[in-house]
């Protein structure tokens, strides 16, 4: 499973690349909002940081205007997916996109038929947001399983893209049902890498090595 970092905060993206676990990013206008800074100069230093795919969301909510968006979108490098909402326009602009050979996140996705249809559109990820759903009090899991399935029944190319994910056991959860990619926020990676034990295990390990005579 690939690991994408949600966040469109530099600091975060350059310690994910350093620890060598980013395969790639998904940001949203709510998360580029969080930054402050014009979207021009941000996104180019996002790129220099990440060379995996890195979502860029659209905010037409017209299939003209998205793909007019999107051609500008992809001028910030060859690893741009542009990122449509899953409503009707935003399925009619993804095929075009797909058309055009530009790559394709559909966001949004809260039932497994929505992305039955966006991948039917052509798109290169679906965006499940697992978190939400728990919000609102169903099992948000469920729906990578459902979607993992009916990708792999009809053999599509479409990949599971696990959003809104909060805490450890979404990605374990994401994981063992199969998804391709886990976006995840940078306070939820630090914590996956994080074990007491791992930690104990290595103070022991020094604590003892200085026993050793030297
Ligand atoms: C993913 O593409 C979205 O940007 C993100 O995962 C949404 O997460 P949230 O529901 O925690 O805002």
């Amino acid at each position: 499973m690939k690991i994408f970092l949600d966040t469109a905060n530099i600091d975060e993206i350059k310690t994910a690349a350093d620890w060598g676990v980013l395969d790639g990013l998904t940001t949203n206008p709510s998360l580029v909002a969080k930054e402050n800074r014009k979207f021009e100069e941000l996104v180019p230093e996002i790129m220099q940081i990440c060379k995996g795919p890195v979502s860029l969301e659209v905010v037409a909510t017209d299939a003209e205007g998205m793909v007019a968006e999107a051609d500008k979108l992809v001028e910030y490098g060859p690893n741009v997916v542009i990122k449509i909402p899953m409503i009707p326009e935003g399925l009619k602009a993804i095929r075009r996109l797909s058309q055009k050979e530009i790559a394709t996140n559909c966001t949004l996705v809260f039932n497994a038929t929505q992305a039955l249809l966006a991948a039917k559109a052509g798109a290169t990820y679906v965006s499940p947001f697992i978190g939400r759903l728990d919000d609102i009090g169903h099992i948000g899991m469920e729906l990578i399983d459902q979607i993992v399935t009916i990708f792999d029944n009809y053999a599509f190319g479409t990949e599971v893209l696990a959003a809104s994910l909060r805490h450890p056991q979404h990605v374990l959860e994401a994981a063992l049902a199969g998804a391709d990619v886990s976006t995840v926020p940078f306070g939820t990676l630090k914590k996956i890498m994080k074990h007491p034990l791992t930690d104990n295990g290595l103070d022991k390990f020094l604590a003892d090595w200085e026993k050793v005579p030297k």
